[in-house]
């Protein structure tokens, strides 16, 4: 059997990249294609809990390294327990977030040297890289605009950085574009919903078929 598609789904906070990933998923699955939704940090169990302790509010005294090594750890174990075997049975596995969220946030955003993110998420992931990655492309100030506004949404303690830390993250980004040119497709995501929705529905398509 082929190997399935590996496709995150990367972006500034409040870029309505997971509203679209769930819109994409029901329109794959209801379309009859073998697909899985799933998120970083979390995906299965163990993942969940490093998440929850990465996220916490609470936790403000937490190291930058540890931040990245609970990350990373999250992602192998994800990775392992839950991508890898959906992949190897064919599966279209769509993921909120992967390792480039790692390299603009804890490497361009937090100030860790690139290569030494790019080392502890080597040894995470392996080979393991996405086939794509959508990043949805929205400015810090309308991303966080689009969270204040909704209510429903939990702060985590990500969210709570200042807006110059969340404008290092997209400058990051764009870095890891120029860089990385052929692994990135990049979705103005300032438009309606609507308009980005077809717009990645249009690649993704095109991607797997
Ligand atoms: P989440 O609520 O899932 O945010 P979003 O909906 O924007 O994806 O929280 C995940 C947070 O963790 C988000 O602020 C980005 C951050 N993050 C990193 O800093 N590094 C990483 O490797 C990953 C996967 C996420």
């Amino acid at each position: 059997m082929n190997r399935g598609k590996f496709i995150a789904f990367e972006g500034g906070d409040g870029s309505g990249k997971s509203t679209i990933l769930e819109m994409i998923y029901d329109y794959l699955v209801s379309n009859g294609v073998k697909c899985i939704k799933t998120r970083e940090p979390g995906g299965i169990k163990i993942s969940e809990d490093i998440r929850s302790i990465i996220l916490d509010t609470k936790n403000t005294e937490m190291d930058r390294k540890t931040e990245a090594l609970l990350y990373a750890a999250a992602r192998r174990q994800h990775l392992v327990e839950k991508v890898i075997p959906e992949l190897n049975k064919g599966t279209i596995v769509l993921c909120d977030r992967f390792i480039y969220s790692s390299l603009a946030y804890q490497g361009y955003a937090r100030g860790i040297d690139i290569e030494e993110i790019s080392q502890i998420n080597k040894f995470a992931v392996g080979e393991y890289m996405p086939d794509l990655n959508v990043l949805f492309d929205v400015s810090p100030e309308v991303g966080l605009s689009r969270i204040n506004k909704n209510k429903d949404r939990e702060v985590n303690r990500l969210d709570l950085e200042k807006i110059d830390f969340h404008k290092k993250v997209m400058e990051g980004y764009y870095k890891l574009v120029e860089e990385n040119n052929d692994k990135f497709a990049i979705i103005n995501a300032e438009k309606s919903i609507d308009e980005v929705f077809n717009e990645v529905k249009e690649i993704i398509i095109n991607f797997i078929k």
